[in-house]
């Protein structure tokens, strides 16, 4: 891939595998308390290239991946995890040039794959009640992105009115309570149109199934967690590592039956 440029994302991790998320710009200088890297070093040099900093240290710089970003970006409202996005796309079957509503759209982490998986030719339009929090989002779509992609569309409001205008095919819901949306989903989705609800906690996810159940018009319900055990391979010490991300929450899936 080519060269670095001024104003994208670049990650640096450093011999204890430290991570460090920064925009390049011509004149800036990194700095921690393992010395200094200007940005100028940076800028026009390979990726996966390794630096020195004042003090010596070394640095490899890297573009972020979607999980390296999402992890180290700056977050309002709780994001989804990058163990869950994979499981999201695939469960909630986000392909290219679908249309996607989405809500809310929290801190953006999710509108960032919703958009990647959709491409240019599919849209994502992401709902958010809070003014604050689109904000943030608007933030992080435009820092992974470089600007606003064309197939994104931030809406301020209330997701259960944007639904009937945009008619979806897809509906990704991470709010806490997914089930306001489900008589308006019902009415104006298209049969065979999919639905994903993410909730932390088991009674949300009781309530979600038990009410997308009697709303009689959705079938193949499914209720499911991620998990996802990182393992440390070191030599003859190989073994699941002594930490992992142990909750986050749960994916409810229905599907649209014809009207
Ligand atoms: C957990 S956050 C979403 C995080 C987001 N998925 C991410 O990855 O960054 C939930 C968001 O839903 C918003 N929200 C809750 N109910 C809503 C509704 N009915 N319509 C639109 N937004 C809503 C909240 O303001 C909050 O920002």
């Amino acid at each position: 891939m080519a060269e670095f440029r001024a104003g994208e994302p670049c990650l640096l991790i450093d011999e204890r595998d430290r991570r460090f998320l920064l925009d390049l710009g011509p004149g800036r200088d990194f700095s921690t308390h393992q010395g200094s890297l200007p940005h100028d070093r940076l800028i026009g040099s390979e990726e996966g290239s390794s630096h020195e900093t004042s003090s010596g240290a070394r640095l490899v710089a890297l573009r972020p991946r979607l999980e390296d970003f999402v992890l180290k970006m700056k977050r309002g409202a709780q994001v989804v995890y990058p163990k869950d996005m994979g499981p999201i796309l695939v469960h909630g079957d986000i392909r290219s040039a679908m249309t996607v509503v989405e809500a809310g759209s929290g801190s953006g982490a999710l509108t960032l794959a919703l958009a990647e998986a959709v491409g240019p030719t599919g849209r994502v339009v992401s709902v958010e009640r809070r003014e604050d929090h689109q904000k943030v989002a608007r933030k992080t779509v435009e820092r992974w992105f470089g600007e606003m992609p064309t197939q994104v569309d931030l809406r301020l409001g209330e997701v259960e009115d944007v639904i009937g205008e945009v008619r979806p095919e897809r509906l990704v819901l991470d709010l806490p309570e997914p089930w306001h949306a489900f008589a308006v989903a019902a009415e104006t989705m298209p049969g065979g149109a999919v639905l994903t609800a993410y909730v932390p906690t088991v009674p949300q996810m009781e309530q979600t199934v038990g009410l997308m159940r009697s709303a009689g018009r959705f079938t193949d319900i499914a209720a499911r967690e991620a998990l996802t055990r990182e393992w440390n391979v070191d030599g003859r010490s190989v073994r699941p590592s002594h930490q992992m991300v142990g909750h986050t929450g749960f994916l409810v899936n229905g599907r649209l039956l014809a009207q």
